[in-house]
């Protein structure tokens, strides 16, 4: 059986004092994204050289000046992550008009170079697709050559590793990544490089506070989770908004930390982890009648499957596959103010 404990700590990212060296074991986020305008005054607050350039009206400073605070962050993460740890950042870049020269801030590329400087390994990206149908999605001259710009319909999440391969020789080590596994069919969805999140569940309701905080799809913080880290480990959001990670960390059986800025959030956050045991169990349910589905049609078009998952007595594609455990939440309690405890029980039979 497992237990996660979920943090919130209201506080900025920039200095992560409160987390020891080497105890994270992956990190999801999205931090405010640079020369976005609903970032600048975030930026500028945090910043006087982010405020003096923006008010200069100098594109290009105010971009690499907010850059350097979220540079502070990723030092941080170095530190607190344990070796052969992950790092996924979902960035957009910005594309803005100063002193009437329009041009592109290409975000994704100034972290990845930060993340290089730091001594992190860069990995294949993914492009998160958000395909718009709005009429004013293309911008600049219209129909006349030479002055119209191709739309930006496209997020990256960035992922990175600190250090070596993580190393699973140790028996204990060795069995937990096998229960922790996911099934074939994911992989080769989860692992493709486009990734697009049209009719999957979100966590927020509410489309305007979705839209005040920016906040990212469940599924997306879910299937990174699943991607890159095994059953009670620990996974850090420093930008945590409306806790959209702590969520899928819930849901997967991991404990996590949120830290957020804004102390505006913290009944937000709290709130949605108190209230979220239905929408975590109904989200292990769609993925195990997902699996269903596949393993029937899988069936009849190609004869029964080759093993079978021991704990839940379900087919599987490979022997990887085969020591899987799904556990659906029991309980989700207060721990402290900013504090949530969970207790999980194993799913049992799911034939
Ligand atoms: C893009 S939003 C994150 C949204 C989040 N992924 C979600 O799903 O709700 C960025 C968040 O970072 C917070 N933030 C900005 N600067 C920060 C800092 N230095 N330390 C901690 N949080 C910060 C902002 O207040 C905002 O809530």
């Amino acid at each position: 059986m497992i237990n996660t404990t979920h943090k919130t700590i209201i506080g900025d990212s920039r200095n992560l004092c409160e987390i020891n060296d080497e105890s994270i074991d992956l990190v999801v986020t999205s931090p405010p994204y640079p020369m976005i305008q609903m970032w600048d005054k975030s930026f500028s607050s945090i910043s006087s050289k982010v405020n003096d350039a923006l008010v200069r009206k100098d594109g290009q400073s105010a971009f690499e000046a907010m850059h350097h605070e979220l540079d502070k962050t990723w030092n941080e993460l170095y530190r607190v992550l344990k070796t052969g740890s992950f790092a996924c950042i979902n960035i957009g870049d910005a594309t803005r008009t100063i002193n009437g020269r329009f041009r592109l801030y290409p975000n994704h590329a100034r972290i990845i170079s930060a993340f290089l400087d730091i001594g992190f390994d860069a990995l294949p990206v993914i492009l998160w697709r958000k395909t718009t149908n709005a009429p004013n999605k293309f911008m600049g001259s219209g129909m006349l050559p030479s002055g119209a710009y191709v739309t930006l319909e496209h997020e990256y999440i960035l992922i990175f590793r600190k250090g070596p391969k993580r190393d699973f020789s140790d028996p204990l080590h060795k069995n937990k990544r096998m229960e922790s596994s996911f099934f074939w069919e994911e992989r080769n969805k989860w692992f493709s490089d486009i990734w697009d999140f049209k009719g999957v569940i979100q966590n927020l309701n509410n489309r305007e506070l979705r839209n005040r905080s920016a906040a990212f799809p469940l599924e997306m913080a879910y299937r990174l989770i699943n991607m890159y880290s095994l059953y009670s480990d620990t996974i850090l959001d420093p930008f945590a908004g409306t806790g959209t990670t702590s969520l899928a960390a819930i849901a997967s059986g991991r404990s996590s930390i949120g830290v957020e800025i804004d102390k505006g959030f913290a009944p937000v956050i709290l709130g949605q982890q108190k209230k979220f045991l239905d929408q975590a169990n109904d989200l292990l349910h769609s993925r195990i009648s997902s699996h269903n589905d596949f393993v029937a049609s899988r069936s009849l078009a190609k004869g029964p499957l080759k093993y079978l998952n021991e704990p839940h007595g379900f087919a599987v594609m490979t022997r990887q596959e085969t020591q899987i455990r799904l556990y659906r939440i029991a309980e989700i309690i207060a721990g402290g103010e900013y504090e949530t405890k969970v207790k999980y029980e194993l799913a049992g039979n799911l034939l």
